[in-house]
């Protein structure tokens, strides 16, 4: 390689924290033709997978500089193959390589020695999303054996300053704990990736609630039971305050993003309310967020509901979060349920990419299986811990 030798070791806090934030700072991506927000991690670079049942963020040292980082976690999903529809998934996060290190071969020794952790962990599958245009990321991981899996999309949706008003034909109500991963369990145990430790997502103090929408005059009682009538129509989803574990600001918008946003805070403050232009927050400083999923719906007026409870959501944020600025969610790239989510395309990126890999073990012949083969349902279960 020409250079010092490289140790690959476990992220220490004490020892590594600032030096990982500096590296952040450094690698900020993002497309360089569009807005796009970047995560500040609040003093906790390891914030973003420390919910997951397993986690582990290494490190890369050259001569007492640290030059790289990744992130792994482990959970059993729902996947469909042969011989059974339960994999034990790791998932590949935040690799980054410090600009004057890169093509030298480190990212991709990150990449490997986090897959031996997996391989020590039983993992069956592994899998990462990038954005569909960073090309050295996508070259990268089909160099070591990942292929295209799914491309999903992620909404963004500014929070106002305004309440939505919300339809009084319909009924909005909270569930408890137990009925939501029981009526999760229901109707989405088979949506590719939903995690088999539903509970612990539910019951972690950043899940702000699940609720459910259906036609005023109908009625929802203890349906998680296999006896429970539903209503003719209904909806659900749950909220994720991500905005405690970190926080995001806008990144390098194009100049007429940014003067957009900038007379329109300014018009705000000058123009009387009935002259008022459609609300933008201010994102020139660090804001939260509310992440929803686990969004379902059944019936045929259900994208009426879902809508409902996106706005129900929206005015949660305004009521409940000093620093809420806007709602994410991120859905499969054939879920009609995207067609009901407000957000605004100028935020949002429609191109996210998921690739996966077999981790090939002597002891494990399901995982020879053709991963190309492995039926996409056009839902995904996105879990609010790997945000
Ligand atoms: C992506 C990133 C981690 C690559 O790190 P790296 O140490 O430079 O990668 P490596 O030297 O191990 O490269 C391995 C292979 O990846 C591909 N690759 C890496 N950088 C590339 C680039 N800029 N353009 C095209 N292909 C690239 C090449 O196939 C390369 O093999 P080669 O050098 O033999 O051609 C680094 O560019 C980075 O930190 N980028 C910013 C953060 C980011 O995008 N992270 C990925 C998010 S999932």
């Amino acid at each position: 390689m020409g250079f010092g030798e490289l140790l690959i070791r476990s992220y220490d806090a004490e020892v590594d924290r600032l030096q990982v934030e500096d590296l952040e700072r450094r690698c900020e991506v993002g497309p360089a033709q569009r807005v796009f927000l970047f995560t500040d991690t609040l003093g906790d670079p390891i914030c973003r997978i420390r919910n997951s049942p397993m986690y582990i963020m290494l490190v890369a040292v050259l001569d007492n500089e640290l030059v790289g980082v990744i992130q792994g976690t482990i959970k059993l999903v729902t996947l469909h193959k042969p011989p059974r529809d339960l994999a034990k998934m790791g998932y590949v996060l935040g690799l980054r390589v410090a600009p004057v290190h890169r093509r030298r071969g480190i990212g991709l020794k990150l990449v490997l020695k986090l897959e031996e952790w997996f391989n020590e962990n039983d993992v069956d599958y592994t899998y990462m999303a990038t954005e569909k245009d960073n090309q050295a990321s996508v070259n990268l991981f089909t160099k070591v054996g990942y292929i295209k899996f799914r491309t999903p999309s992620i909404l963004v949706n500014p929070v106002s300053k305004r309440m939505y008003h919300l339809s009084s034909t319909v009924e909005i109500e909270k569930l408890r704990e137990e009925e939501a991963a029981a009526v999760y369990r229901r109707f989405m145990q088979s949506t590719e990736l939903f995690p088999q430790d539903i509970d612990n997502i539910l019951r972690n103090k950043l899940n702000l609630g699940t609720w459910v929408a259906y036609p005023r005059g109908e009625s929802w009682d203890n349906l998680g039971s296999t006896n429970g009538q539903f209503p003719s129509s209904w909806a659900m989803l749950s909220a994720w305050n991500s905005g405690e574990l970190f926080k995001l600001r806008l990144g390098k918008a194009p100049t007429s993003c940014f003067m957009y946003t900038k007379s329109c805070i300014l018009m705000d403050k000058l123009l009387p309310s009935c002259f008022k232009l459609p609300d933008i927050p201010d994102f020139f400083h660090p804001f939260g967020l509310f992440f929803i999923y686990g969004l379902h719906q059944e019936g045929a007026a259900s994208g009426k509901l879902m809508r409902t409870l996106c706005k129900f959501v929206h005015n949660l944020a305004i009521k409940s979060s000093k620093d809420c600025k806007v709602i994410v969610t991120e859905v499969g790239g054939g879920d009609s349920v995207r067609l009901h989510i407000p957000h605004w395309k100028l935020l949002s990126f429609p191109d996210d990419l998921w690739c996966i890999k077999a981790l090939k073990c002597e002891d494990k012949p399901q995982n020879i299986y053709d991963l190309s083969k492995i039926p996409s349902l056009g839902t995904l279960f996105i879990d609010p811990r790997e945000v």
